[in-house]
């Protein structure tokens, strides 16, 4: 099996929902450069501050506020590894190059139309960072995450507009990163439309 996987895909791809299906299937651990980004917001750290302006407009936060902060991480990280949202950039790839061999690079390929579908009707849990879906994936009590109990919010980020703004993104600084993995022979892509179920499955298939 893989031991250091990287998510790649546009924003509402399942980068996180598959990420944690993983965790909870065969005990990888998950860093997520945007969970740590936000709770850095919510506790007004120097870097949530920097970083906010950023992740509202949908732009990306600059290398040098993340690099650092992901190499700390990955050292401190034990076992087999997902690495959800980083790199997102090919100076970021570099980065991590020069600190870990990343064993798989699975990249989450889903439809514009159904990625704005997705993003403005999630939900997130505040405090267990689970995801949910109004329509595809709803808790079981409404507005409460099931896993934690916490009240669900919806991410500054997840509007409309700023969806647009973080695809435009993702194509100009990210897309990059699909051939990166793919000259280095890292590349798996996964058709991400179907059920969550159903894109599991491929991902099973993918890391063995
Ligand atoms: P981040 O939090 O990483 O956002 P993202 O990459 O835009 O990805 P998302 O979290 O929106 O989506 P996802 O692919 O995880 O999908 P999910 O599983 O939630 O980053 C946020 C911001 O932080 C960035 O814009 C940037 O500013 C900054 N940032 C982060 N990392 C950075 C970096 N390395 N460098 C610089 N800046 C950085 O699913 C989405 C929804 O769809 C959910 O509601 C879910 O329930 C539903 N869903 C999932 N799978 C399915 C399915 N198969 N069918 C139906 N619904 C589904």
């Amino acid at each position: 099996m893989k031991s250091t996987i990287v998510l790649l895909g546009p924003p509402g791809s399942g980068k996180g929902t598959q990420g944690e299906k993983l965790c909870s299937e065969f005990g990888y651990v998950k860093l997520s450069t945007g969970d740590m980004l936000r709770e850095a917001v919510k506790n007004q750290t120097e870097l949530g501050m920097k970083a906010k302006q950023y992740m509202d407009s949908g732009a990306l936060v600059p290398n040098d506020l993340i690099i650092g902060l992901m190499k700390e991480k990955i050292a401190a990280a034990d076992g087999k590894v997902i690495l959800d949202g980083f790199p997102r950039t090919i100076e970021q790839a570099d980065a991590l190059s020069g600190q870990l061999d990343v064993d798989l690079a699975l990249n989450l390929d889903v439809k514009d139309e159904e990625l704005i579908k997705r993003i403005t009707m999630r939900r997130s849990c505040p405090s267990c960072n689970a995801v949910y879906h109004l329509i595809y994936n709803a808790p079981k009590t409404e507005g409460i995450c099931d896993k934690c109990g916490s009240r669900l919010y919806q991410r500054d980020d997840d509007t409309e507009a700023t969806v647009l703004n973080r695809l435009s993104t993702y194509r100009e600084k990210t897309m990059p990163l699909i051939g990166y993995y793919e000259s280095r022979g890292k590349l798996v892509t996964i058709e991400g439309t179907g059920t969550i179920d159903e894109i599991f499955e491929k991902v099973r298939k993918a890391i063995q």
